[in-house]
Formats: C-alpha cells, sequence, structure tokens
C-alpha cells in the first residue's frame, strides 16, 4: 500500500516538475512585445529595452494604430515594417556592448522621427569609442549662416566631373586630399581653382566641372549607393526624393514655420537642388548638421543612428543633388 501510494507522490512530482521546467522554457522564449503608435500618441512601447552580448533577443512587433517599421542604429539590419493586426518578429543578437538606438523609418506622421527607443546591451567585449565629430575638432559654428565670397551660381549644364576629369593634372595636389574636401565648401574651391595660375584660361562652367572632379575624387560608387539607399529610406520623407525638399510633410513644416515665424523653431526642409545654399557648405558642416540635427527645426539627429562611414556616403550623395558624377 504504501509503496504505491509513495510511487504516485513521486511521479506527480516528477510531472509537476517538468510542466514547470517546460513552462519556464517555454516562457524565456517568449519573445518580448514592442507596441508602436503614431509619435503623437506614444511612439514605441517599451522605449527602453535591455538585453546581453550573444544572448538573442526576440521581439514582436505589435502595431496598434498603422503601418510602422523597426529600424535599429549601428547595424546592418533593414528596416521590418509591420502592420495593425499582422505583427512581425524578430531576434537581434548584440556582438558588442553599448546602446543602440531604434526607430522608424516609416513616414507615419509629421513626428514619426521622435519615434525612438534604446536597447541598452551589457556583458563583454570592447564599446565603440567614439571620438569627438569632425565639426567639433574643427570648431565649426553649425548655426551661422554659410559663408562664401561668391554671390550667385548660375550654369548652363550641371557641372560634370567627366569633363573635369580632362584637367586634372592641373589641379593643386593640395586640393585633392581628404582634409581639404572635408573643411572646405564647393564655393571656397571654386575661389581657389579661379585663382589657380594653371587654370587661368578656363571659363566658370569649366571651374565648376573640376569642382565636380576634385568632390567625386572623395567618393566611390559603393558609397554613392549607399547614401542613395540611406537618403531615401529616412531623409526624402522631408527633403524629397530628388532632394527639392518637397517631401510628403514639406507643405505642413512650411506652412507651421511662416506661421510661427520663429528661427529656432519648425522650418521647411532644406532644398538640395538650391545651388546657392548647398554649395556654401563644406562637408564637415553637413555632418555636423546631420549628426547633431536642428534642435527644434524639424531636421531630426541622427548621430547615434548613422555610422561614420554611412554619415560621409549621405553627405557624398547630397552633393550629387548639384554635381552630375560620372560612375
Ligand atoms: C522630419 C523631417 C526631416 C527629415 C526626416 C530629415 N530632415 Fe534634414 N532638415 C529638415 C529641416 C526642416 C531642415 C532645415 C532646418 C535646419 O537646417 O535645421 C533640414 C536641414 C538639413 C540639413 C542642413 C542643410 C544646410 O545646408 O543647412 C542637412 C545637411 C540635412 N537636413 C540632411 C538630412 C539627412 C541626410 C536626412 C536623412 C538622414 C535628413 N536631413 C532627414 C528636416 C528633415
Amino acid at each position: 500500500m504504501m509503496t504505491k501510494t509513495r510511487r504516485l507522490i513521486f511521479w506527480t512530482l516528477a510531472c509537476l516538475a517538468l510542466i514547470g521546467i517546460l513552462a519556464a522554457v517555454s516562457f524565456s522564449r517568449q519573445p518580448l512585445s514592442i507596441h508602436a503608435r503614431i509619435a503623437e500618441d506614444g511612439g514605441f512601447m517599451p522605449a527602453s529595452i535591455k538585453a546581453r552580448v550573444g544572448e538573442p533577443l526576440r521581439l514582436r512587433l505589435i502595431s496598434d494604430d498603422v503601418e510602422h517599421s523597426f529600424a535599429l542604429g549601428q547595424s546592418d539590419l533593414q528596416p521590418v515594417t509591420f502592420k495593425p493586426g499582422e505583427p512581425a518578429e524578430i531576434e537581434l543578437i548584440f556582438d558588442k556592448p553599448g546602446t543602440y538606438t531604434f526607430y522608424t523609418t516609416t513616414p507615419s506622421s509629421l513626428n514619426f522621427w521622435r519615434m525612438r527607443g534604446v536597447i541598452e546591451v551589457s556583458g563583454e567585449g570592447e564599446t565603440q569609442i567614439s571620438e569627438p565629430p569632425l565639426y567639433v575638432r574643427l570648431g565649426l559654428d553649425l548655426d551661422g549662416e554659410h559663408e562664401s565670397e561668391e554671390e550667385h551660381v548660375e550654369w548652363a549644364n550641371q557641372p560634370s566631373a567627366e569633363r573635369g576629369a580632362a584637367f586634372a593634372n592641373q589641379i593643386p595636389a593640395a586640393m585633392l586630399t581628404s582634409n581639404y574636401y572635408v573643411s572646405h565648401s564647393p564655393m571656397e574651391i571654386f575661389d581657389e581653382l579661379r585663382r589657380a595660375p594653371a587654370l587661368q584660361s578656363l571659363n566658370d562652367e569649366e571651374i565648376w566641372d573640376v569642382v565636380a572632379y576634385v568632390w567625386e575624387q572623395n567618393t566611390s560608387s559603393a558609397a554613392l549607393v549607399d547614401g542613395q539607399r540611406l537618403y531615401q529610406t529616412n531623409c526624402a520623407a522631408c527633403h524629397g526624393k530628388s532632394g527639392a525638399g518637397d517631401g510628403q510633410f514639406a507643405d505642413e513644416m512650411k506652412a507651421i514655420a511662416e506661421k510661427n515665424n520663429d528661427e529656432h523653431g519648425i522650418q521647411a526642409p532644406t532644398d538640395f537642388t538650391d545651388a546657392e545654399h548647398l554649395l556654401e557648405a563644406q562637408p564637415a558642416k553637413l555632418q555636423g548638421l546631420i549628426l547633431r540635427g536642428g534642435m527644434g527645426t524639424g531636421m531630426p539627429m541622427w548621430g547615434t543612428i548613422f555610422t561614420d562611414e554611412q554619415t560621409w556616403a549621405l553627405i557624398a550623395y547630397l552633393y550629387s543633388f548639384q554635381f552630375e558624377y560620372s560612375q
């Protein structure tokens, strides 16, 4: 009798233990739910997540209103879109500790770029030590107007790097270094080339071709392709597909700017096809503006999102709204 009861107790306990273990295992495999609502209604919830190096982080992305997407800074994850009633599940594994920013690339509302959150990844491994960005090292004032001696830029043909290449061997070597490129605006190199004795026989349009050539030397076709992809995904909603400052939110931002008339408040998105504006900005300054954002103008900050390489690719791509590149 006794043994039978004992056996029953043993098996009951064994079964309960097994159920417990199975429940614990399946619970730990449960993905973490992240709800998304347009920025004005709260954005991502939770907006702060913890993870450990090397351990898979499973997320279930649930939309409570319209279509959204989940993108992760400092990674090559392609944005994952999800709609109401159609959650998406993803698994992330981090190989370095640090703070990663997640964000949306779907222009779900005017403030869509405010939909951001962080993943704090702890564990072994070197954290990325970031140097201060170039605009800080160069001491640039990001909020000042871009400056130049030249007032008007007019050309019948878009400056062409290919035509400029014909004069390649007459360009002073100092102007072909990457240090020169990052710290000078196209307008400044135009002025310097205009004064260069070797180029006295060229007309202004030919000098602009040389400027386009020098700018092309500082990028690569791979970077331009990458820059184009990043631009179309992250910037076109405001700056427009062709850079003309006419993205889907442009009219709304322009109307707010005109109504408020506040230089620190919302502005119309910059038109990169406007030569006088873009050609007066040096790459280091554009880098600063992209990393830091406009602080209230409606231009988001991207510092935690793009790698250095991606930021330079974006900058190179912006100038291609002015220059015709052969590659
Ligand atoms: C939500 C709208 C919005 C998005 C998205 C956006 N921008 Fe902007 N951007 C603006 C506005 C508005 C301005 C003008 C005000 C200012 O300069 O802060 C601006 C200005 C800029 C400037 C400064 C231009 C100059 O010469 O003064 C740069 C460079 C720029 N944006 C690059 C980008 C890039 C690159 C992206 C994508 C990675 C991007 N922007 C995405 C709204 C946006």
